[in-house]
């Protein structure tokens, strides 16, 4: 049970006004929050590997479609995007696409690259994944830009943005996760590397969830604004997942590809510690510990937007992230694999913590900028988020073992 201590909520009438925003400090005195216990503690053990042995586990490599998109997030990750040198060409990136896509094959099953100079660090990949993504400048790198999907671009400017060039862009991403940090700094430095004569490193962004094995069975994570987040994520295995993420058909370029945007988002963690949690739970439209929607009693119940209190406002606001960011259909969904990131504060104090975003789709036009767009509008949780970097990335399909990532598209 929690909620003693929480200051009262904002009167639906200043938030509607507007004037809940600057409150901050103002806000005291107790108020009531849903009493259902999320199940953050232990449970017992569902089909899920901790203790020594969890290093070794592996995630298939080969496939039609890409692993590190549909594999359940371990714990850490880092975003790797490259600039391609000038000399760069089709033939170059052939060379480093099949170099690069043998260290991956190698290292998510457990073993040294070629020329590994820490073979060892590669024995426990602990669920390593590789994950490969393309920029606009590689399609023109390559004089390919008819195999380009449409929606490979920069997004366009939304007045919310901050953006800084050193988390933007980038022609090449390798993604790489693992549940273990080591594993992913040693992966990182191999695809490095091997990537040097071709290109230079543009930005490196490294996060994470929670630790590996440190919960019984999992679940949804608690991201560093300490949201439970990914709730209405489509789930891997039902159609709606097949459909929000995948390219179903087309040239063999396409079928079986998605695309992958990426922002870096700072959370505004001084000011959001000055709300109470009553405010924090209406800007987002869920309950902090339990994740049910402001309509409901638990997680999986879905929000009633339509619901209203006795004042005749809805129950969640119309303003709220969810009520913004929810969409008619599953072909519109978005699959959000973000993980936390935590800098260093400044000499002050204040926090250098945020999301590194990162949303899978089989269209970025038609299903992650409506709901962007939509956000960066009228989200009242935009007071309190920032983007600062971005980036779009097409996720070329996979390969059989033999092949490359990239063979449909380079080839
Ligand atoms: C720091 C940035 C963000 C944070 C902390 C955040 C947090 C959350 C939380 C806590 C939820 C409710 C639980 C859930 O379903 O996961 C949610 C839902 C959602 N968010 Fe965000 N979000 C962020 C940015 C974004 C952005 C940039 C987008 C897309 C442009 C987005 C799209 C969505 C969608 C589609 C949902 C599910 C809505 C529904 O169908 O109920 N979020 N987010």
């Amino acid at each position: 049970m929690t909620g003693d201590s929480d200051p009262a909520p904002v009167s639906r009438r200043r938030l509607l006004t507007g004037g809940a925003i600057a409150v901050g400090g103002a806000l005291t005195g107790g108020g009531a929050v849903a009493a259902t216990v999320h199940d953050d503690r232990p449970a017992p053990t569902v089909g899920v590997l901790t203790g020594p042995q969890a290093g070794t586990v592996t995630e298939p490599f080969h496939g039609r479609r890409q692993a590190g998109i549909a594999t359940h997030p371990q714990a850490h990750a880092s975003f790797v995007a490259f600039t391609l040198r000038r000399e760069t060409d089709r033939a170059a990136l052939v060379r480093l696409m099949r170099l690069l896509t043998d260290d991956a094959a190698r290292l998510t099953q457990g073993q040294p690259a070629l020329a590994d100079t820490e073979r060892e660090l590669a024995f426990l990949p602990a669920r390593l994944t590789v994950t490969f993504g393309f920029g606009a400048g590689l399609y023109r790198a390559a004089g390919l830009d008819d195999r380009r999907p449409v929606s490979i671009a920069d997004l366009p400017p939304f007045t919310i943005d901050r953006l800084e060039p050193g988390w933007s862009g980038g022609d090449l991403l390798v993604q790489i996760c693992a549940d273990d940090p080591l594993t992913v700094a040693h992966t990182q430095r191999m695809i490095v590397k091997d990537t040097r004569p071709f290109g230079t490193v543009r930005w490196v962004q490294q996060g994470f969830r929670r630790g590996h094995g440190i919960q019984d069975r999992p679940q949804t994570q608690r991201n560093i604004l300490g949201q439970l987040d990914g709730t209405a994520n489509p789930k891997p295995g039902t159609t709606a997942f097949e459909q929000a993420v995948w390219v179903p058909d087309g040239p063999p370029w396409l079928r079986d590809s998605s695309t992958l945007v990426v922002r870096r988002i700072r959370a505004e963690l001084e000011t959001w510690d000055q709300l109470g949690r009553s405010d924090k739970e209406f800007a987002i439209g869920r309950r902090l510990e339990t994740g049910a929607p402001l309509t409901g009693e638990v997680e999986e119940d879905l929000p009633d937007f339509a619901a209203t209190d006795e004042l005749g406002f809805t129950v969640i606001p119309d303003f709220a992230h969810i009520s913004l960011a929810q969409v008619p259909d599953d072909r519109s969904k978005i699959l959000r694999r973000p993980y936390n990131y935590d800098g260093v504060p400044d000499a002050a104090g204040r926090a250098d913590s945020g999301l590194v975003f990162a949303s899978y789709q089989a269209d970025v036009e038609r299903q992650f900028l409506p709901i962007q767009r939509r956000l960066a509008e009228r989200d009242l949780f935009n007071e309190w988020i920032t983007p600062i970097g971005s980036a779009v990335f097409a996720i070329p399909p996979g390969c059989a073992p033999g092949g490359w990532i990239g063979e449909q598209v380079l080839g």
